[in-house]
């Protein structure tokens, strides 16, 4: 079914966010025949552009990032037709009855009836008053019956627990939380989607994913890009929040959950907060133990040099800011527990992989002893998000010859090759998905908070422990060694994707 009919406007339309992402997902949803008629978008900003020179923008931004290239020009003419532009600052609060003037324009001409999309592409410094302003005007709530109004926020949200909390808080004064959809473009992903169906459309899976038969899940998120030019920005985050908190938090209560009782937002989301909910907390004492950072100096990527993160544009020469971090978590429920979740993200690795790795427990007794060729272990079930995308699973088998000898081989699956159908963008599935008010991959308030707990006390923890010797990896290599000494104290070692 088609969403219906509605404007969405985006405030930071002249960012990078609009241009890589936005505006090209909307155009291949335009391409896909999903849009509803009349679909239109205003773009906020505060650049001096007419209506044409948006479109013209806009067209060269889906020219360069839309996955569907050539641009095809009827499909190009009919969306930029609804494309329009509103000049104004974010916190002048004499435009926003002029945007609802022209919001009621486009409901006249356009027929979009009073639905409304707000997405909040902007500095989150801009949250507050960009939310305070449409709900002081009126536009945070339906002007007719029968239609509605949504907001979409991006990350950060917040920078900690009760920055967390008091943002929802302020939020949920002019929207209520149904209105709310709290993005994480790794939720969107397909292969972030197929882990559920991996788990509760296959009978053989469920009943070993437990902490009976695995040993410990080690979720990886390696980049080779460094900051691109958001040093601004990422010397105040740091890996941990700009990855952790939200991307491979989400990833982990994804694989931890219970089953839901049905596929729809609530069940769903309510069986990872309580996945989340039951990370064990984490004492300041104990952060050392529990954690790894990292910050890269220069180095080589693909041959080619780089410089080191301190170095980047807008990062400070001293910076203690972290571009890798590693950690280990337990869920301490009937499932998981003493099961342990090794999680690491960095930047300038060499190479870009994401992965869920689970490792099973070792067979109880070791029938081929001596007979085992190096390099068999233990089962690997692995969920490849991205590239490659698909999943395997390592099993032992026997070396054909007149001699018991074992090697590792793999089974697998590739969405390349089993699916010949091209893969949507992540923002493409989540835009769509808030048109059509389905929240289930979108954050809930109790979710943002849980996963902010574990990262709030890790933040602590580090702001009273001694600063790490940055830079501690070289730009191209997997992190600093302290990572590898790190998973060894436990007996395990790093999967080399
Ligand atoms: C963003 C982070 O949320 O996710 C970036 O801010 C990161 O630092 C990006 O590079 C990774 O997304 P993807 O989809 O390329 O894995």
């Amino acid at each position: 079914r088609l969403p219906d009919p509605c404007i969405m406007v985006i405030f930071g339309a002249s960012g990078d966010l609009t241009h890589r992402k936005l505006i090209p997902a909307l155009y291949n949803l335009a391409y896909d025949g999903l849009l509803p008629p009349g679909f239109s978008v205003v773009g906020y900003a505060r650049r001096p552009y007419t209506d044409e020179e948006f479109r013209q923008e806009m067209r060269a931004a889906v020219e360069r990032f839309s996955r569907r290239q050539p641009i095809d020009p009827d499909v190009w003419e009919t969306f930029a037709q609804g494309l329009f532009y509103f000049a104004a600052d974010f916190h002048d609060a004499s435009a926003y009855p002029k945007l609802g003037e022209l919001l009621e324009r486009i409901d006249r001409d356009r027929g979009t009836v009073g639905n409304r999309i707000y997405y909040l592409a902007t500095p989150p410094d801009a949250y507050e008053t960009i939310t305070q302003l449409l709900g002081e005007n009126g536009l945070s709530r339906p002007n007719r019956p029968g239609s509605w109004v949504r907001l979409i926020v991006e990350k950060p949200f917040g920078h900690d627990l009760e920055s967390a909390i008091a943002l929802n808080e302020h939020l949920l004064r002019y929207f209520r939380e149904d209105q709310i959809y709290r993005i994480d473009h790794y939720l969107g992903k397909e292969t972030v989607q197929n882990i559920l169906a991996l788990r509760f459309a296959n009978g053989i899976f469920e009943p070993i994913w437990n902490r009976n038969y695995i040993d410990h899940v080690q979720i990886t998120v390696a980049e080779t890009i460094g900051i691109e030019g958001r040093g601004g920005y990422y010397d105040r985050a740091g890996a941990l929040r700009d990855m952790v908190q939200n991307h491979m938090l989400q990833l982990l209560s994804v694989v931890a959950m219970e089953p839901p009782i049905a596929f729809e937002a609530d069940p769903v989301r309510d069986e990872k907060v309580k996945a989340l909910r039951a990370i064990r907390p984490i004492r300041p004492e104990e952060v050392n133990e529990l954690t790894v950072r990292g910050q890269y100096g220069p180095g080589f990527i693909a041959g080619r040099p780089v410089p080191g993160y301190r170095e980047e544009p807008r990062v400070a020469p001293n910076s203690l800011t972290e571009t890798y971090v590693a950690l280990k978590l337990f869920i301490d429920n009937w499932r998981w527990a003493d099961v342990p979740f090794y999680l690491r993200t960095g930047k300038r690795l060499p190479r870009r992989v994401t992965e869920i790795a689970i490792q099973f427990k070792r067979v109880p007794h070791p029938l081929f002893k001596g007979m085992i060729t190096a390099g068999v272990e233990p089962n690997w079930l692995v969920i490849r998000i991205q590239p490659d995308e698909g999943v395997s699973l390592n099993i032992a088998a026997k070396v054909p010859g007149p001699r018991i000898r074992l090697r590792t081989v793999t089974m697998g699956f590739l969405y390349g090759t089993s699916f010949l159908v091209p893969t949507p963008d992540a923002y493409e599935r989540l835009l769509l998905d808030c048109m059509l008010g389905d929240s289930t991959l979108f954050t809930r308030r109790d979710e943002t908070e849980a996963a902010w707990v574990p990262i709030t006390q890790i933040l602590r923890g580090w702001a009273e422990a001694p600063p790490p010797e940055f830079p501690n990896y070289d730009a191209g290599t997997w992190g600093p060694p302290e990572a590898e000494q790190f998973i060894a104290r436990d007996g395990r070692r790093w999967r080399r994707p």
